[in-house]
């Protein structure tokens, strides 16, 4: 039986009763995918290829290190039960360039993001001009390593494996080290201090299970992840993903002082004060979601998700709080983030090290201006409806969801002239007068669309 990608019901992967294509799919799948893999430690090797057959040799090389999807899900299911680690993450990414470079005509692919490279899309998405990005993201980028674990050391020894395999041809032209950072609680949070990493797109039947809620599913269909793979022997069997990356730099001092000016301006006093920057997430730094309540809320691990935008017109979350540009719910015509088929399963990862605690209040002077930000990576089964969509029409366009709303205060990108008004106090339909925007204090540094093939693929290379 053909996989089904717009199932109205959540994979059972570890089901007897599994079809043979779809045990295909999972046995050549790429983990992290479906379901993330732990990646506290990182490694991302970009590479460029000086030679196509040398390339692909070298991508074939990897398979015995990577996993499949379905090896990943067992590994997982038994550390739930009995504590044992897993092996390390090792994934595989091919840039459009790349294809080209190992003689695979890239015509096959239908996402036009992804054809383009995310240099040429860089007006869309209103991005920095190429010369202003890190240098090894101005080159040929040609395929990415992913290469994750708990712990620094797996990672370590497999990136020097990775190494090793490396052809004399090929170079490494740049490589990011992705670290967690976590709250004293032990949430994984970014660096402006906020627990992130919680509202994901879930696939698997047992992840659904485990997510009990009423006012916000958390079930998305395989087609929000996966395609044929268009180059592997059997495409209705191999899938793959595309991947986004985008090296996120975040001037953590410029947004304290964005949240300490909001605060002054709104005339929040004490315990009120982290309302400003709350109002800007659309969460609490410990990750309480504005829409159902005012303060931080002791609520623990995981945080809550289960909520919707109905009944607030904005007095408890501002609309144009960055979850709530992001992921509109169902505020507005049924569920738009359903209908448009835009969730994309985030799997990024914070880089840069830091001596202060992001979380706590300490005086924004003693926060970095730069050198720490998000790795954003996120699986798509359409760049341009997924990622760019979130990015340039929602994030990007003051006037969503409805004029005077503003950009993204968080990954808007262009000139942030229009004045916003946010509510005076929390659920509170009086709004205050008219604000500047915040300042834009996340600075896209560089970035490339890759697809993530099935490991048939890199076997038949
Ligand atoms: C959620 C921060 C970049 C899309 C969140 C959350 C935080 C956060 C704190 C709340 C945690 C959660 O609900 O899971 C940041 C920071 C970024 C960044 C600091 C850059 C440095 C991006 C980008 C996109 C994006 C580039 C997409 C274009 C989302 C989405 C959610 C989210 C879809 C989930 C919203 C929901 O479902 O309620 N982000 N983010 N973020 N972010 Fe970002």
């Amino acid at each position: 039986m053909p996989v089904d990608l717009s199932n109205g019901k959540p994979l059972a992967w570890d089901s007897a009763k599994l079809d043979a294509d779809t045990k295909a799919m999972l046995d050549n799948l790429q983990p992290n995918i479906l379901q993330a893999h732990v990646r506290e430690s990182m490694s991302l090797l970009l590479v460029h290829f000086g030679d196509g057959p040398d390339g692909r040799r070298f991508l074939r090389s990897l398979v015995p290190l990577m996993k499949s999807a379905r090896k990943h899900l067992e590994e997982v299911r038994d550390f739930n039960r009995t504590k044992k680690s897993g092996t390390p993450y090792v994934g595989v990414g091919i840039s459009k360039i790349g294809y080209l470079k190992v003689g695979h005509s890239p015509t096959r692919f239908t996402d036009n993001a992804f054809k383009s490279g995310m240099k040429r899309r860089k007006d869309t998405l209103s991005d920095p001009a190429v010369g202003a990005w890190e240098k090894h993201y101005q080159e040929e980028i040609h395929a990415i390593v992913l290469i994750g674990d708990a712990r620094p050391e797996p990672v370590a020894a497999t990136r020097e494996r990775v190494l090793a395999l490396l052809p004399k041809t090929a170079k490494i032209v740049g490589e990011e080290k992705g670290e967690g950072l976590r709250d004293a609680q032990g949430r994984g949070i970014e660096h402006f201090g906020y627990v992130d990493g919680r509202s994901q797109p879930l696939f698997l039947a047992d992840q659904v299970a485990a997510e009990s809620g009423t006012n916000w599913n958390p079930f998305f269909p395989l087609s929000h992840v996966l395609v044929p793979d268009p180059l592997a022997p059997h495409p209705s069997r191999h899938f793959g993903s595309y991947l986004v990356l985008r090296k996120l730099e975040q001037n953590v001092r410029a947004f304290r002082e964005a949240e300490e000016a909001l605060a002054d301006a709104l005339g929040l006093k004490g315990d009120d004060r982290p309302l400003a920057g709350a109002m800007l997430v659309g969460r609490f730094r410990n990750g309480t979601p504005l829409r159902l309540h005012g303060k931080p809320s002791s609520e623990g691990h995981p945080v809550q998700n289960d909520f919707s935008y109905r009944d607030d017109p904005g007095a408890k979350c501002p609309v144009g709080a960055h979850i709530r540009k992001a992921n509109p719910r169902d505020s507005r015509d049924g569920g738009l983030e359903r209908a448009l088929g835009v969730m994309m399963a985030r799997r990024g990862q914070t880089y840069g090290g830091r001596t202060d605690r992001p979380w706590d209040d300490a005086p924004a002077t003693t926060r970095p201006t730069g050198g720490v930000g998000l790795l954003f990576m996120a699986f798509n089964s359409s760049l341009q409806s997924q990622f760019e969509f979130t990015q340039q029409t929602w994030a990007d366009n003051p006037d969503f969801p409805a004029g005077g709303t503003g950009h993204d205060p968080v990954i808007g990108q262009g000139k942030r002239d229009v004045k916003v008004r946010y509510p005076k106090a929390w659920d509170s339909t009086k709004l205050s007068a008219p604000q500047p925007q915040v300042p834009q204090t996340v600075t896209m540094k560089g970035g490339e669309y890759f697809f993530m093939p099935s490991l048939a693929y890199l076997k038949s290379l």
